[in-house]
């Protein structure tokens, strides 16, 4: 019996404690004339904890961010696998632009990201461009100047009594910067044609990365909106903008 009621304390207190809010936040009121602003200063306030992860909103540590895999393919010849992903210094973005209307259940942001740096595990195989590729390693990139503008519309529905919103159309889009890349290891030891092969591959990554957009951008979107998804299904309208 005493272990039953503990088991029962100790269910409700986990509950509590997981739908807690961040109190370091200060939340946004659905009336505010300044919504946009308040919502800029709110991402800001959330944006250094990010580093170490946010519990509450089961966001995951971004120093740095893993993923454990990520495929790209163009659909035809090309296949690119990537493992142990990490994402250095995604934290370090600055809010560009925010437009939040409550009513319509829209928001529109775009984030810059001065810098980002990847590196996994690599396995390529296939076409692109002029190269004939089939490697396999470790792989590094840097990003300067990244932008991503973040779309979502919905509507609200009703679960328990609150409302909460979802979101049905979701749209990312990239862009890139300069990155530069570097793949080890692609000719195995043959270090004269890893060396030109990277060449090639940096002094065509415009073309490349355009041919890689929609991929990309699933990927990303997958993992972007699985993030931000997580916010808006565990906590209501009034809970994130009260009234
Ligand atoms: C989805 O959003 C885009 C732009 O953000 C808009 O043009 C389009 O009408 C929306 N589609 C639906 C089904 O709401
Ligand atoms: C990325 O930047 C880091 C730090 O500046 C550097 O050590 C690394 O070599 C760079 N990687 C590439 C592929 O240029």
């Amino acid at each position: 019996m005493n272990t039953l009621i503990s088991f029962f304390i100790l269910m409700c207190f986990t509950s509590v404690i997981s739908k807690k809010l961040p109190a370091y936040i200060s939340f946004c009121h659905q009336g505010d004339p300044n919504l946009n602003e308040c919502f800029a200063n709110a991402i800001a306030q959330v944006k250094p904890h990010l580093k170490n992860g946010i519990p509450e909103f089961q966001l995951p540590a971004m120093n740095p961010l893993f993923l454990p895999e990520a495929s790209l393919d163009n659909g035809e010849s090309f296949r690119a696998t990537f493992k142990d992903i990490e994402v250095f210094h995604a934290y370090e973005f600055d809010v560009k632009y925010v437009n939040v209307d409550l009513k319509h259940a829209q928001f529109d942001m775009v984030l810059g990201l001065p810098r980002l740096r990847i590196k996994s595990k690599y396995s390529i195989t296939g076409k692109l461009l002029i190269l004939q590729l089939n490697g396999n390693g470790r792989s590094d990139g840097n990003f300067t100047n990244v932008e991503a503008g973040i779309k979502m519309s919905g509507s609200k529905y009703t679960k328990g009594k609150k409302e909460y919103f979802n979101f049905n159309n979701k749209s990312l889009t990239l862009k890139f910067g300069h990155p530069v890349l570097r793949f080890d290891n692609l000719f195995q030891d043959n270090e004269e044609l890893n060396e030109r092969t990277n060449k090639i591959i940096n002094e065509n990554i415009e073309s490349i990365l355009e041919e890689l957009t929609p991929v990309l951008n699933r990927v990303i979107s997958d993992f972007v909106f699985g993030l931000i998804g997580r916010i808006f299904s565990r906590f209501s309208v009034e809970e994130l903008f009260p009234k």
